[in-house]
């Protein structure tokens, strides 16, 4: 595990730009896996900004999102279909057709994960993974738990979860209780891995996460397993290293 030291959250995000628009050169073709959440936002604008400039070409990028929530719409602006849309998918020259997020609004649960695993193994693989972490380790909606869920599979969102997201909908049965994510092995299963943190709030959960126990309890240990993680975090961010 490599760990990348940057001054503040722009810093952080101009690097991890960088290493995502190195891996698109060397390979136009590449698969990269996308997060949503505030972390990357700055990223993508990052690389939006390289677009418009002229120095990047997404037309032969494919790409395969976490997860999205259970329910919603992708035109519902809490989707992260929405989200990848708005900050990156509208604004580079990249093949909407080869953007793929879990169908969120498949209420079969089984078949969306299904789905969603044919979906990643017919890509061919993750080139280059992107992460944010959540302040209790979860990777993707992959939650602490008693074990590693391997493919993609739908998760009950927590209690703290759904109250947090009621402030972005009309009523407390509009707020979406599941959401589909991809699945720690599969995660695991991509060539790079690149970590994005920021801020103080996120220290404590970074010391653990690769400094501690590789455990279950917090799912982003598990990357201390991978054989290509790079984290590029803020001074922040490792203020208990
Ligand atoms: C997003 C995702 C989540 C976030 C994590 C951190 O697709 O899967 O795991 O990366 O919750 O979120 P932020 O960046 O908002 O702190």
């Amino acid at each position: 595990m490599k760990i990348i030291k940057a001054k503040d959250y722009k810093d952080m995000s101009r690097k991890a730009a960088n290493i995502i628009s190195a891996q698109v050169i060397m390979k136009p073709e590449s698969v990269l896996g996308l997060a949503t959440g505030s972390t990357p936002i700055g990223t993508y604008a990052q690389l939006v900004e390289w677009y418009q400039k002229g120095d990047l070409d997404f037309s032969g990028v494919t790409t395969v999102n976490l997860d999205e929530y259970k329910g919603l719409t992708r035109d519902n602006d809490q989707s992260y279909y929405y989200f990848m849309n708005d900050h990156l998918f509208s604004k580079v020259n990249i093949d909407k057709s080869r953007t793929f997020l879990p169908d969120g609004t498949e209420a079969d649960s089984d078949k969306a994960c299904a789905d969603y695993n044919r979906v990643i193994a017919s890509v061919g693989g993750v080139d280059l993974q992107l992460l944010g972490l959540g302040h209790n380790g979860h990777i993707g909606f992959n939650e602490p738990n008693d074990i590693f869920e391997a493919e993609t599979h739908c998760v009950n969102l927590t209690e703290s979860t759904v109250k947090a997201n009621q402030r972005f909908f009309a009523s407390m049965d509009d707020v979406p209780k599941q959401a589909y994510t991809m699945g720690i092995k599969t995660i695991m299963q991509a060539k790079k891995i690149l970590v994005v943190v920021s801020g103080e709030d996120k220290a404590a959960i970074v010391k653990e996460a690769f400094f501690g126990p590789v455990t279950p309890k917090v799912q982003a240990s598990i990357l201390q397993f991978h054989k290509d993680v790079i984290v590029v975090a803020d001074e922040a961010a490792l203020s208990l290293i």
